[in-house]
């Protein structure tokens, strides 16, 4: 489904990915665990088209998409949940998800009502401005507005990032029974360990901005073992 190869990309003159190439079927869901700076923010960017790529392609369901604009990728079926979920904070959770809905063009709010079947805790809250609602909350909406479009391919950054372990689990049972009614493709970053093992099948580790060792599926579940791969600690 996605295809990214020799990808290269910078912030002016500074270099910051060099020569990323990875493939995701269908379906899957692939983690990409790296420490800060590594260059997991700016691979999520330049692959839903925020930031150009200098080398290399982005193929989407063997459409070549290195070139397109972000709405345009929108269309296609990529989503995208920023690090720091950049919910709005003066729009209410509801006007949130409409956000969501606007690049469908959908006129009706089914779509939403239909999602929030799967983010109960959200029901409650659609009233109440964006900021008021807790990180985890943010969290979880920030993903709703994600999904309220229908995407193919949903990329998270950093989900877990500031957020208590209840909703955290949370988050992971959402994603994974989403993931197989909605038929989601899923590029996780994260440095969270247990999360990461949790909802992906296959994990990447990224490193100085290339795509270093795959973590082989037995040892996902294995703390002791994913953390020598990065030295990273959940
Ligand atoms: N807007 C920017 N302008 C210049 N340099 C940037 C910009 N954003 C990021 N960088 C630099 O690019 C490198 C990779 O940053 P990036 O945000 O992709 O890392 P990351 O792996 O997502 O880190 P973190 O885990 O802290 O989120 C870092 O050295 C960072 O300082
Ligand atoms: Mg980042």
């Amino acid at each position: 489904m996605l295809k990214v190869s020799g990808l290269h990309a910078s912030y002016g003159l500074i270099p910051v990915l060099h020569d990323i190439s990875l493939t995701i079927a269908s379906g899957e869901s692939v983690g990409i665990l790296g420490h800060n700076g590594m260059g997991k923010t700016t691979l999520l960017r330049t692959l839903i088209g925020a930031l150009r790529a200098h080398a290399g392609t982005v193929h989407l369901n063997e459409v070549d998409i290195t070139r397109y604009a972000p709405h345009v990728r929108a269309k296609l079926g990529m989503a995208y949940v920023p690090q720091g979920r950049e919910i709005f904070p003066t729009l209410t959770a509801m006007d949130n998800l409409r956000m969501g809905l606007v690049k469908t063009g959908a006129t009706s709010l089914q779509p939403i009502e239909a999602l929030l079947e799967d983010f109960p805790r959200l029901k409650p809250l659609l009233g109440r401005l964006g900021g008021s609602l807790s990180g985890g909350e943010q969290q979880l909406l920030a993903l709703a507005r994600a999904l309220v479009g229908r995407p193919t391919l949903l990329l998270l950054d950093e989900p877990t990032e500031g957020i208590q372990p209840s909703i955290i689990e949370e988050i992971a049972d959402t994603l994974a029974s989403l993931r197989e009614r909605m038929q989601l493709t899923i590029v996780l970053v994260e440095q969270n360990l247990e999360f990461i093992a949790a909802v992906s099948q296959r994990v990447l580790v990224i490193k100085r901005g290339q795509v270093g060792d795959e973590i082989p599926r037995k040892h996902l579940s294995d703390l002791s073992v994913m953390s020598q791969y990065t030295g990273v600690h959940s």
